[in-house]
């Protein structure tokens, strides 16, 4: 599996997406929608993103019964996306329901990978609230291990887990990782962040890059150098 760049289309209408996306005369990125942009738009929206030749993380997170959730699988494997996702804590019957939604006839599927906890749950949250009282490292580390026993392709960790991830389930086991930022970016509202090339040290098969991307000044000049640096391991050479 090759190392790839998920540009998070993080926008809350077709034109601000598509306007985004037009400025990408060579390139073709791998990027997300996210549920903000699909419930403002629909599925339309995949489906033209899809017809202009970029793979598609459809990141809805589903989290039902597993009957309900095979079955939306089911919808989101006709649209063509490339990977999509659940919450863990739906449980192994979920999860393996969700595969056998998602797998079209001829034996092919989307990615699927999980959300183990999300990195806005804080250990309070996780002991006081869901009543967890391990250690979210360890949590995390038990959904990831869930997810590969029912059949996922992966999760999405923080960058400082991916390593923790490959080495409970095994090298093959995707990480897609999101707070990614350059060395000489703003963190914004994430609290911890690497850059391209340090989720590349680290191991991470996929990063997840919004506001870095989105919100430069040249958001293709910032796509270029998150590849150089991620998948190309050229270092931070601007
Ligand atoms: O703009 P920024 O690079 O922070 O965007 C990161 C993207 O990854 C956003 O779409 C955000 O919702 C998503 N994400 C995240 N942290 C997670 C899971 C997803 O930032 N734990």
């Amino acid at each position: 599996m090759g190392k790839d760049v998920i540009v998070a289309l993080d926008f809350d209408s077709k034109e601000k997406t598509l306007g985004f996306l037009d400025q990408f005369e060579e390139e073709k990125p791998f990027v997300k929608i996210g549920m903000e942009l699909y419930y403002a738009e629909g599925p339309a929206i995949v489906r033209e993103i899809k017809a202009r030749g970029h793979k598609i993380f459809l990141d809805l997170k589903l989290h039902d019964i597993p009957n309900t959730v095979k079955k939306a699988m089911a919808v989101l494997s006709g649209l063509d996306v490339d990977m999509t996702n659940l919450h863990a804590a739906g449980t192994s019957a979920m999860m393996k329901a969700a595969v056998e939604g998602l797998t079209r006839p001829d034996g092919t599927r989307p990615l699927l990978i999980a959300v183990t906890q999300l990195t806005s749950t804080d250990q309070a949250a996780l002991t006081n609230e869901l009543l967890i009282e391990q250690a979210m490292p360890f949590v995390v580390m038990k959904y990831a291990e869930n997810a590969a026993r029912s059949g996922l392709d992966g999760v999405v960790c923080s960058p400082l887990e991916a390593g923790t991830v490959h080495a409970a389930c095994g090298k093959s086991f995707l990480t897609v990782t999101p707070g990614v930022r350059f060395a000489d970016g703003e963190a914004g509202d994430q609290k911890r962040v690497m850059t391209p090339a340090q989720a590349r040290e680290i191991g991470s098969d996929y990063i997840v890059v919004g506001r870095p991307i989105t919100q430069a000044p040249d958001p293709v000049a910032a796509y270029r150098r998150c590849v150089r640096e991620f998948v190309d391991g050229k270092g931070e050479a601007v």
